[in-house]
């Protein structure tokens, strides 16, 4: 890896396979960041322990997600692809960061309130300000069955870890991200500014720019996720993908000429405009204009432009899936070489916060 460029970090939980939202959200840009940029990618299996997950599943996950990563055309030889808990560093730093970190700043990060109040049984509305008191009290009062566990909590710590133990200085992540980001850079600065040091840079939001897009679900709702269960996944085969399509919800078709578009008719057209030819997509807005359009034609087209950018990759993740020697080795020389940068962090940081041997 060359040491002139800069480091670009991403990270994503070991749940579940990836999506077409993740494709053309991250991964497909990853993949072009790959030459310019000092590329470190990896799969965060200890925030995947933050919901407890089913032990035999975790690691089945991560697999599936480097699987994928690597279909999608991520180049081991360009970047850095690691498993999280295989930096055992990054687990020690989050228990040094800590003594920095405000038990009141973490339990005002949203992320936080949402999985509180889903770990204690709550309506998610989160609207009400004064609610948090009470979300509050509820995790002070909560049995043991109900708890929201410390991990929960500490999770924008270990981001925060992750990040600043590879001295990364570009993070590209989606919006639901940007406050982690931020907290990072508030641990950063009061790290730096507590120790006199600047060990670590305070690292921005890579942004795609135009290449940012927001990848509809096919369920007239805003956003495809996979909490949503509105997905088409890299891996779903032909028949599902098709059948996922052809039942998207539309609505009665234009009445009049020019009609606004509804929000699920909408979703369709820009998946279109990710996936189809621009005349293709012209065509079936013209068709809507005009009160001509098929709904059945254009999901029939759109999955068939959809099936031409998945299935190779589908292949792939195929053949991959069977290649456990090569995954293996792709991450263990990955994980090397993040440990070997996680390593150096670490003996600074515990040299500056007063950890230094006299024996
Ligand atoms: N919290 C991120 C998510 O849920 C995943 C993540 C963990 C991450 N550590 C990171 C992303 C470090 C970027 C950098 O999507």
């Amino acid at each position: 890896m060359d040491n002139n460029k800069e480091i670009v970090l991403s990270g994503i939980r070991s749940t579940g396979n990836l999506h077409l939202g993740n494709y053309f959200g991250a991964l497909r840009n990853f993949v072009k960041m790959q030459d310019d940029y000092d590329c470190r990618f990896f799969i965060a299996d200890l925030h995947a322990l933050t919901t407890n997950p089913d032990p035999d599943e975790l690691h089945a996950n991560v697999k599936n997600i480097v699987t994928e990563y690597l279909a999608a055309g991520i180049d081991p030889e360009k970047a850095t692809i690691f498993v999280q808990s295989d930096v055992p560093e990054i687990s020690e730093l989050y228990l040094l960061l800590n003594m920095h970190v405000g038990i009141g700043e973490l339990m005002r990060t949203t992320s936080f309130k949402d999985k509180a109040r889903k770990a204690l049984g709550l309506k998610n509305d989160n609207t009400a300000d004064e609610d948090d008191d009470k979300i509050e009290q509820q995790i002070i009062g909560a049995d043991s069955n109900k708890r929201v566990n410390a991990g929960l909590l500490t999770y924008p710590t270990l981001m925060a870890v992750d990040i600043l133990i590879q001295k990364a200085h570009k993070v590209p992540v989606g919006k639901d991200q940007e406050q982690h980001l931020e907290l990072t850079r508030r641990f950063a600065r009061r790290f730096n500014s507590f120790y006199h040091t600047d060990l670590f840079p305070e690292p921005t939001n890579y942004n795609f720019g135009a290449a940012a897009v927001k990848v509809p679900g096919l369920d007239g709702s805003g956003k495809m996720g996979k909490s949503e269960g509105n997905c088409l996944y890299l891996i779903d085969d032909e028949k599902v993908l098709r059948k996922k399509v052809m039942r998207a919800m539309t609505d009665e078709g234009p009445k009049e000429p020019n009609s606004p578009v509804s929000l699920p008719v909408q979703n369709l057209f820009t998946l279109m405009e990710l996936t189809s030819k621009p005349e293709v997509v012209r065509n079936f807005k013209d068709a809507y204009a005009n009160c001509s359009i098929r709904y059945g034609d254009l999901k029939k087209q759109l999955a068939e432009d959809i099936l031409a950018i998945t299935l190779p990759i589908r292949e792939r993740i195929l053949e991959l899936r069977n290649d456990d020697a090569y995954i293996g080795r792709v991450l263990r020389e990955g994980g090397e070489r993040a440990r070997y940068y996680a390593a150096q962090t670490l003996r600074e940081a515990k040299e500056i916060m007063g950890i230094r041997k006299f024996y």
